[in-house]
C-alpha cells in the first residue's frame, strides 16, 4: 500500500502560510507535488486529490466510501441540520428526491423570462460613460432572481428584506475557520444568527401564509413545490422546508454571482469571442426578440462561452468529503478519518485533460469547431458529480446565459483593466472586482 505523498515540513508550513491569503497559490503548489498529497497536522490534516481520476474516485466510483456532514458542518449555524446539502445516506437521498423535481429542466425553463427580466433592469440603470462594477451589480441582480424564482412574486415585496437580513449570515458562514468561534459569546457569531432568526421570520410567515391559502393558485416557484412535496410519502416539516430553501439561497447565489462576474470579463474583453456571440444572438433571436429558453437550446457558441469561463474560473475551487472507509485514490491509500479535497480549480487547469489550459476557447465545446475535443469524464467538476452534483446547476447555467446574452446584445461595456486575480476561500471572486466603461449600443 503506497501513502499519499507527505511534503517536507519546511513544505507544508510554506503551504499552509500561503493558503491563509492565496488559496489558488497554495493548491497549485501542493499539485506540484504530486496527484494524492497529505498536509497538516491533527484536526486540520487534509488529503489533496488532484486531475480527473481522482475526481472520479471520490465523486462516483468510491462515492460511498465518504461522507459529507462533517466536512461541512460549517455550514449548519445558517443552513441548518435537515438541509440536503449537510445531510448523508437515506436522508439524503430522501431529501434530494424530494427538492430535485424543483428544479428539473422544464421548471427552471419556466424562469428564463424573470431572469430575463431582471438582467434587463439591471443593464437598464446603467448609463452611458459611467463605469461599472459588475460583481457587485450582478450578485444584486442575481439575488433578486434566486428570491423570485425560490419564492414566487409574492414574497419579492419582501425578498430584498429578506436578503439583507440573510446576507450578514452568509458572510459569517464563508469565513475562513480561524476566524470563527460559534459560539453566543462571539459578537460576530451573535450577529450572524440575530441575522439569521429575522430571515426566518419572513420565510415561517411566508409558509403559514401558504399553507393557509386555497389551493387553487398555479405557483411556480421552488417554496411551493416544496409545500406540494409534503402531500406524497416524502413528507417535509416546516423546519425541513425552511432549512432547503435557506440552504438553496446560500449554495446558488454567492456562486452564481461570482461565475457571472468572471464570465463577463471573458467576454468582454475578447472582441472576437463578443462579435461571434453578437452574431449567434441575433440570428436566433432576431431585433431584440424576447430571451426564451428555446432559443437558448440553440445556442452553441453561447454554450461554449459559459462552458470555458466555468472552466477556467469554477466559483468552488476545492470541495471535500470525510473518508469513511480506506480508500485507494490514483494508487495511493487514504486512511478512514481523514479529510480529503478535490480541486475543480487545478483539474480545469491541468494540460493533461486541457491542452493550451490557460486558454480561454469556446470552440472546445462546440462540435465542428477546429478546437472541439472530447471531455473526459470527470475533467470538468464544477458542479462536482454522481450522486451530489450540484442540483442547481442547469438553473445556474441558465442564468448565466441570459445575463451573457443581455450584456453582449444591451449595451457596449469597456473592461477596464487585465484578469483580475482570484481571491477568497468558499467561492473564489474576482480580486477588486470587473471594472467596465458602459456605452450605448
Ligand atoms: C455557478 C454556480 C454554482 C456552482 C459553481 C455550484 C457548485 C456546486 C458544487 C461543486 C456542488 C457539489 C459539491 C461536492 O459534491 O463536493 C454543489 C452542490 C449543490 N448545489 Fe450548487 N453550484 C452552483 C449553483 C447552485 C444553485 C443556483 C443552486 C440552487 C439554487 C445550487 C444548489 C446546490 C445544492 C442543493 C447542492 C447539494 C446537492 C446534494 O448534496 O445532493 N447550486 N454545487
Amino acid at each position: 500500500m503506497t501513502a499519499p505523498v507527505r511534503p517536507s515540513i519546511g513544505r507544508s508550513l510554506r503551504v499552509a502560510r500561503l493558503a491563509a491569503t492565496d488559496l489558488h497559490g497554495a493548491l497549485a503548489d501542493l499539485a506540484e507535488l504530486g496527484d494524492v498529497v497529505d498536509v497538516g497536522w491533527g484536526p486540520q490534516r487534509f488529503v489533496y486529490a488532484f486531475g480527473a481520476e481522482a475526481n472520479e474516485t471520490i465523486l462516483s466510483s468510491h462515492a460511498d466510501h465518504f461522507s459529507w456532514h462533517d466536512f461541512l458542518q460549517t455550514l449548519i449555524p445558517v443552513d441548518g441540520e435537515t438541509a440536503l446539502v449537510v445531510s448523508d445516506g437515506d436522508d439524503h437521498a430522501r431529501r434530494r428526491r424530494v427538492v430535485q423535481p424543483a428544479f428539473h429542466r422544464r421548471r427552471i425553463d419556466g424562469y428564463v423570462a424573470t431572469m430575463s427580466e431582471e438582467v434587463t433592469r439591471t443593464v437598464g440603470e446603467w448609463t452611458e460613460g459611467e463605469t461599472v462594477e459588475l460583481h457587485t451589480a450582478m450578485r444584486a441582480c442575481i439575488r433578486r432572481i434566486v428570491m423570485r424564482t425560490l419564492f414566487g412574486d409574492d414574497f419579492a415585496a419582501q425578498a430584498t428584506q429578506f436578503g439583507d437580513h440573510l446576507e450578514p449570515a452568509l458572510v459569517y458562514i464563508n469565513r475562513p475557520p480561524w476566524r470563527r468561534v460559534d459560539r453566543r459569546w462571539f459578537p460576530p457569531y451573535r450577529t450572524a444568527m440575530a441575522a439569521r432568526d429575522a430571515a426566518d421570520r419572513l420565510v415561517y410567515a411566508e409558509i403559514a401564509r401558504r399553507r393557509g391559502a386555497p389551493a387553487d393558485q398555479e405557483r411556480n416557484d421552488v417554496l411551493s413545490w416544496l409545500l406540494e412535496a409534503q402531500e406524497g410519502e416524502a413528507a417535509l416539516s416546516d423546519v425541513e422546508v425552511r432549512d432547503q430553501v435557506v440552504s438553496l439561497v446560500a449554495a446558488g447565489y454567492d456562486t452564481t454571482a461570482a461565475a457571472a462576474a468572471w464570465m463577463a470579463h471573458a467576454l468582454l474583453s475578447r472582441p472576437e469571442v463578443l462579435a461571434d456571440l453578437r452574431a449567434e444572438i441575433e440570428r436566433v433571436l432576431p431585433d431584440g426578440a424576447p430571451v426564451d429558453a428555446v432559443a437558448l437550446q440553440q445556442m452553441h457558441w453561447l454554450d461554449g462561452v459559459v462552458s470555458e469561463s466555468l472552466r477556467l474560473w469554477p466559483p468552488g475551487a476545492v470541495s471535500g468529503r470525510r473518508v469513511e472507509r480506506d480508500v485507494e485514490v490514483c494508487g495511493r491509500t487514504v486512511p478512514a478519518g481523514r479529510m480529503i479535497m478535490y480541486s475543480p480549480w487545478i483539474t480545469q487547469r491541468d494540460p493533461r485533460w486541457w491542452p493550451d489550459p490557460l486558454e480561454f476557447e469556446p470552440g472546445r465545446w462546440v462540435e465542428g469547431h477546429p478546437a472541439h475535443r472530447r471531455i473526459a469524464p470527470s475533467s470538468w467538476v464544477v458542479f462536482g458529480g454522481g450522486a451530489r452534483r450540484c442540483l442547481g446547476f442547469a438553473m445556474a447555467i441558465t442564468e448565466l446565459k441570459v445575463i451573457a446574452i443581455h450584456l453582449a446584445r444591451d449595451v457596449d461595456l469597456r473592461v477596464v483593466g487585465a484578469v483580475p486575480a482570484p481571491t477568497g476561500l468558499a467561492t473564489t471572486v474576482p480580486a477588486g472586482g470587473v471594472h467596465a466603461m458602459v456605452g450605448r449600443r
